[in-house]
Formats: structure tokens, sequence, C-alpha cells
């Protein structure tokens, strides 16, 4: 099958098309990979052509031998569904798990995007901890996450409890929370580290001062935890904006909800805030 025309490929590029409508990936931010099931690997395999083993820089076991479509380093969302062949490319993870090597795409040269490692990483313990059911890892760069990340203490309890409170499906959607890494140079392995270990825990995780990450089962359940957390974003920095909270939905609320769809949240995201009273602002 004509790599192209597989169902995966067209998802992978309807996603990231859907990203760019959003406006979360202004020039080449962002960026997108997909562990490619078997299957999938059999319907395009006459027309992989293997290139030169490449060092990812750091190690991944646990995803040893798999397939990932990802987005190219320096390429632009915009760009991904007027020219696939230049902006995405297939590689293949060796035995060890410290080499890639391309497969399809990228027929202007390049490399695979420089959060290589944080996708990777994020993959191998999504990968473990789903039991192989996330598929899918996703970088934006929305801007009012963004925005929050100078505002609010960055801390996970923070972030969640106040993104909960924006909107009544937040807990359903994320019940797990927000982790947050610090401001650290992103591209290599040092932030690959601290994000995946997040990650054990979270589905999103926030880099601040600069973006988001999130882990789903297919394109459209990662997208839209994406778009959920941006959507919650906006609203509180709408809500800042207009002068802080007067009312609420209270811990006990946001645990009743969690309840009554069958989710579990941890206890640290929906205690009672003592010090919160109408009229308190801001009240984080
Ligand atoms: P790439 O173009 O290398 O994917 O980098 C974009 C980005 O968002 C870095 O965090
Ligand atoms: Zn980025």
């Amino acid at each position: 099958m004509n790599v192209l025309k597989a169902p995966f490929v067209q998802g992978f590029i309807r996603m990231a098309d859907d990203g760019w409508q959003q406006g979360w990936h202004e020039r080449n931010g962002g960026n997108l990979s997909y562990r490619i099931r078997e299957e999938e690997i059999q319907e395009i395999r006459e027309s992989l052509h293997p290139g030169e083993w490449r060092e990812i820089g750091t190690e991944v076991p646990g995803l040893s031998g798999e397939y990932f479509l990802v987005t190219g380093s320096g390429k632009f969302f915009r760009n991904a569904s007027l020219d696939p062949e230049d902006a995405l490319t297939i590689v293949e993870i060796d035995e060890t798990g410290t080499q890639y090597r391309i497969v399809w795409g990228l027929v202007n040269g390049g490399r695979p995007t420089s959060e290589l490692p944080t996708h990777l990483m994020n993959h191998e313990v999504k990968k473990a901890a789903s039991h192989g059911r996330h598929r899918v890892i996703y970088h934006a760069h929305p801007t009012n996450i963004v925005a929050l990340t100078f505002v609010l203490p960055l801390d996970d309890v923070t972030f969640t409890r106040e993104l909960f409170e924006m909107e009544t499906e937040c807990p359903i959607v994320f019940p797990a929370g927000i982790g947050v890494v610090p401001w650290m140079i992103p591209g290599g392995r040092e932030i690959a580290v601290e994000t995946s270990k997040l990650m054990q825990e979270h589905d999103v995780a926030v880099w601040a001062h600069h973006g988001l990450f999130c882990s789903g089962e297919d394109f459209d359940l990662t997208f839209g935890l994406m778009h959920t957390v941006e959507k919650a974003a906006e609203i509180l920095v709408k809500v800042l904006s207009m002068g802080g909270k007067r009312q609420t939905i209270p811990g006990d609320g946001l645990r009743d909800v969690s309840r009554a769809f069958g989710v579990s949240v941890p206890e640290k995201y929906v205690l009672e805030k003592s010090k919160e009273k109408a009229g308190d602002s801001p009240a984080f």
C-alpha cells in the first residue's frame, strides 16, 4: 500500500492540520508521534527504504523494534497535509533501543523532531502503564496554558485544581491531573527524563513557558485532551482577567462528579480550599 493511503497516516495528517487550525503550531512549533501497529507496518512494508542508523540520544529498550510516524524537525504543521513526504517520517527503533533509522519520508532531507527523546521516553512509559493501549504523543504550544505558567505556582496540585474548576468535564477527561515541568532547555535527554517521570502518573504534562505534552490511545482522544486542557486554560485566563473568581465548583463537587462518572481522582486535587471564599481573588 502507498504510505499516504494508510488510514493511520491520514489520521495523523488530519490531527496535525486540526492543531494548525487551532493556532497551536506557529512556524515549526510542536511535534507529533504515533506508535505504529505491526499489521499497519505490514501493509506498507514494500514502500519502506531503511537509511543509516543514528543515535536517539537516550535509551528506550521498551520500544525495541517498534516503528513510529513522527513530524520532522523544523517542519511546519501547516505543511503536514500539503507535503507530507517532506514534513513527516517513519522511523524504526533498533534492538537495543538506542538508535533509530529513517525508513520513509523527509524526502528533502532532515531528521525527526528535536523532541524525539521526550516522545520516545513518554511512549515507553505510557506503553507499559497502559498495557500497550497508548499510541500517540502530542506536543503543542497552546497560548493560554503557556500564559498560565507565568502566573500560577508551578506545581501539579495548583494547575490541576485550577483547571478542574474551569469546566465540569475536566476531572473526567484527565482524572490523573497535570504534571508540571519547570522551565528547562528543550530538545534533549534531561527534559525527556523529567517529562517521562511525570507521565508515569499523568496523561498531560505542561512545560513551563513553552507548551504541553499529551498522551492518548488514538488521535481523537489525544487531540481532545489537548483541546480540553487548553479550553479550560482559556477560561481561567478570562476569569483572572475579569478580576478572579467570585464563585466556583467546590472540592466536594469535583469529587462527586468523578464518582458519578466512575473515574478516580487523587484526593490532593479535590481537597476543600480553606482560603477560598466568595470574593477572594485570585484563589490559588
Ligand atoms: P521541532 O521542529 O524540532 O519538532 O521543534 C519544535 C518544538 O516545538 C520544540 O519544542
Ligand atoms: Zn515546543
